[in-house]
């Protein structure tokens, strides 16, 4: 083969291989997009009709911001509703390649958070347990990253002291409407700030207020 025709088939391989990648690219971005719109248009469409005591929309962008932040993979919420906090945090998975494990005691509840997650297409970062979580919160082996509090108040620390040593050092507590004062929510504040291996903060985005305690050693 002449020289010419080499180089020009060689060149031809190249703007191929170029166009090919270039193609795939543009697919998988139009495809991370198309995802991400869904979730935010399930967001949007269900901003005002929650009503099974679930978290207003600005806190689920909170629980977000921080799993992004700080890129958790392994989440486990106490207190699913019908969930809207879920959807939050699986979509954060989504993006960290991780799981929420959530728990919720009331039936009916735990069916339509499996259809709300099932519509904004989010199945394959959840496992969505129907138990009693005073009792599976003790038996989950973890490790977890990242814990969202969010059930029966009065059992805030005995969940907190039941996760803790599942909890990687980095990791962060949540707990929902500590600011509220009811149900023992001041008594859970109280115990946080008193340990020493962890900071705890409150990020009043929501008049509820929402605790988060990060780990910084065992
Ligand atoms: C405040 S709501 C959770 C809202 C949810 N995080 C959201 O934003 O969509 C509290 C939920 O915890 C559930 N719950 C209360 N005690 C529980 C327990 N012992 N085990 C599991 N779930 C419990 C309730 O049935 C209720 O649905």
């Amino acid at each position: 083969m002449k020289l010419m025709s080499r180089i020009r088939l060689i060149f031809s391989a190249l703007i191929l291989f170029l166009l090919f990648n270039l193609i795939a690219c543009a697919q998988s971005g139009e495809n991370i997009s198309a995802a991400d719109e869904k979730v935010q248009q399930f967001l949007e469409n269900n901003r005002r009709s929650w009503q099974d005591m679930n978290v207003p929309y600005q806190d689920g962008q909170v629980l977000y911001d921080l799993i992004i932040k700080n890129n958790y993979t392994s989440a486990l919420e106490i207190g699913t509703s019908t969930g809207h906090s879920t959807i939050w945090i699986a979509w954060a998975m989504s993006k960290t390649g991780g799981k929420v494990t959530t728990i919720e005691v009331n039936k009916s509840r735990h069916r339509e958070a499996l259809e709300n997650i099932r519509e904004a297409d989010l199945e394959k970062y959840v496992d969505a347990r129907l138990a009693d979580a005073h009792k599976l919160v003790k038996e989950l082996n973890g490790p977890f990253d990242f814990v969202f509090s969010d059930a029966d108040k009065d059992w805030y620390i005995q969940y907190f002291k039941d996760v803790s040593p599942k909890l990687e050092t980095g990791g962060c507590f949540t707990a929902h409407n500590v600011l509220n004062g009811y149900g023992g929510t001041q008594e859970y504040l109280d115990y946080v700030g008193s340990l020493d291996n962890y900071e705890t903060t409150i990020d009043r985005s929501s008049s509820s207020g929402i605790s988060i305690s990060f780990k910084k050693s065992e």
